[in-house]
């Protein structure tokens, strides 16, 4: 029952469906998620998970654009959105300059922007320019050095009207949908139902239109911690290294390869 997305149809889910959102970095993975997700984000998270490196800020234009095009040759029929990182939307102009870059580049549906009503006019200025934007606010890992760490957002009501105005900010510059990132459930419940397009949680509760995690997470290729919000679907990491011992004793034992695996 699968069906290919656009940005109308994402719209027109916030009534009528919750939407699947994963994460995916090559063609390898792109492939078996494709006519499962609704939606396939390229995040910058690969900066973290794939390059091991501390937090997503290093990642760069040219990085996401190769796994991208990766994305796209294993996923044609994917709606594909690329993560804009950090740095590569500082302004009106650069951001456009970029992101049509990734039109031109890349088969990507979409951009994804971390901002609330601060970049809201940045927002604005590539959908006015027929580049269909993705927002992103509460925890937001592109401000995580300038914040000084991870915060769970939406914990008081101040905040919480300050998230429920980014939301409408980024949905009045003409964004198709929102992720919303680590925020307490009950505010997360009071953007959804402030705004009218979709809002994908990821550490927000069930109250969202839709969900997203990062593959590695959810798959458990990543060993190092588990957040709350993550779930398991696989044991990913314990499964790759059983099977890597097998081949090794195999080796050693030199029942790999058999007769019917030789020329
Ligand atoms: O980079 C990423 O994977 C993301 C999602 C977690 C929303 O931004
Ligand atoms: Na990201």
């Amino acid at each position: 029952d699968f069906e290919k997305m656009n940005v109308t149809k994402i719209k027109k889910a916030k009534n009528s469906k919750n939407l699947t959102m994963i994460t995916a970095y090559d063609a390898l993975f792109a492939k078996l998620f494709e006519e499962i997700a609704d939606i396939i984000l390229v995040g910058d998270s690969l900066n973290m998970s794939f390059a091991g490196k501390p937090d997503t800020l290093s990642a760069t234009l040219e990085q996401m654009i190769y796994h991208t095009n990766a994305v796209c040759a294993g996923a044609p029929k994917a709606f594909v959105v690329l993560d804009m990182p950090f740095g590569t939307y500082i302004n009106k102009d650069e951001a456009l300059k970029n992101a049509v870059r990734v039109y031109q580049e890349t088969n990507a549906a979409a951009v994804k922007i971390e901002g609330g009503e601060d970049r809201a006019d940045i927002v604005k200025h590539l959908t006015s320019n027929s580049i269909a934007v993705m927002g992103h606010i509460g925890l937001m890992p592109q401000y995580v050095r300038s914040e000084g760490g991870y915060k769970v957002r939406g914990k008081t009501k101040e905040d919480t009207e300050q998230l429920i105005k980014d939301a409408i900010a980024i949905e009045k510059a003409g964004a198709f949908c929102i992720v919303v990132e680590g925020v307490m459930s009950e505010a997360a419940q009071k953007i959804t139902e402030a705004i009218s397009i979709p809002v994908i949680g990821i550490g927000a509760g069930n109250v969202t239109d839709g969900q997203v995690l990062v593959w590695s997470d959810m798959l458990g290729f990543f060993e190092e911690f588990k957040p709350k919000f993550v779930r398991h679907y696989l044991n990913g990491a314990q499964l790759v290294k059983d099977a890597v011992n097998q081949y090794r004793s195999d080796v050693q034992s030199k029942t790999f390869p058999s007769k019917e695996e030789e020329y």
